[in-house]
């Protein structure tokens, strides 16, 4: 995608609320110093049959979501990801159909970006920073992925703020893509999870179709030691699984007649 559409403009945040904004952003900063994260080339290999399964059940129940909701092909979507951390979920983009001119990869933390823009083709867009403060024009965007970005935010203004921003910049017909965490995590008190009535104040002019997703880690573990099939029987159970999928869509304003809220549990 060609940086014209992306337009400088002037944030009439208040000097008091960038102060409060930028020591969010140095809290982010500072709690993902903190973790102990693995090299990136090792966090993304799929050699654990818990792992492979779980992303394959992602992989499903997205592109359903894509082929049911989207009204363009693959290669004509425009996606964001914001906090794209290594680029891996815009790698799965590629391989889906989409075009590298037509994705944009942002990520607050340089280290990250730096291998994003190893592993992506040098077409994608790469936006560094963070992603509230980007300046991007309204409507640019079919899909603008979040996933778990929300739950590293702690701070609620903060997080309406990178929201009202996300909605602006997606295009009517196209949605914010969310992934994150429906319960906190007991051992990462650096992580919040947000329930779907959040993510509704959060997008409270879109319409809403959300299913819980991923079995739970240690359940997982065990599960996938016994074949796919056992794996999938305890996924298909509700409360074991950790995080919301949700299809975020802006309705064209002709067709929009206030908010709509569509749970529905999808099979994948
Ligand atoms: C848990 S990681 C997930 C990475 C990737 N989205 C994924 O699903 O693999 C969350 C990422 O969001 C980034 N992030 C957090 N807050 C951000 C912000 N305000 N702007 C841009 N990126 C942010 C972090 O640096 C981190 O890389």
């Amino acid at each position: 995608m060609s940086t014209e559409i992306l337009e400088t403009q002037l944030d009439n945040t208040s000097l008091d609320s960038q102060d409060l904004l930028q020591r969010e952003v140095e809290e982010i900063r500072a709690r993902y110093a903190r973790r102990r994260d693995g090299p990136p080339h090792v966090a993304r290999a799929l050699l654990a049959p818990e792992k492979i399964l779980r992303f394959q059940e992602r992989e499903r129940a997205i592109l359903r979501l894509i082929r049911t909701r989207m009204r363009k092909p693959p290669w004509e979507l425009k996606v964001l990801e914001i906090g794209c951390g290594y680029g891996g979920n815009l790698l799965q983009f590629l391989r889906w159909g989409c075009c590298p001119w037509n994705l944009a990869a942002n990520e607050l933390l340089e280290d990250r970006l730096a291998v994003t823009r190893e592993l992506l083709p040098g077409t994608v867009s790469i936006l560094p920073g963070d992603a509230s403060s980007l300046a991007i024009s309204p409507e640019t965007f079919d899909i603008i992925l979040q996933s778990t970005v929300f739950s590293s935010i702690l701070d609620p203004a903060f997080r309406r703020r990178l929201a009202q921003k996300m909605w602006d910049w997606v295009a009517p017909g196209g949605a914010v893509l969310w992934y994150d965490l429906r319960f906190n995590n007991p051992f990462n008190p650096d992580v919040r999870a947000i329930s779907l009535r959040e993510i509704r104040e959060l997008f409270p002019a879109a319409r809403i179709i959300s299913r819980s997703i991923t079995l739970a880690p240690p359940i997982a573990r065990i599960a996938a030691r016994f074949g796919a099939g056992i794996y999938m029987l305890l996924a298909s159970l509700p409360p074991l699984r950790t995080h919301w999928l949700c299809w975020l869509e802006k309705v064209p304003t002709s067709n929009c007649a206030g908010p709509i809220v569509v749970q529905k549990r999808q099979s994948s």
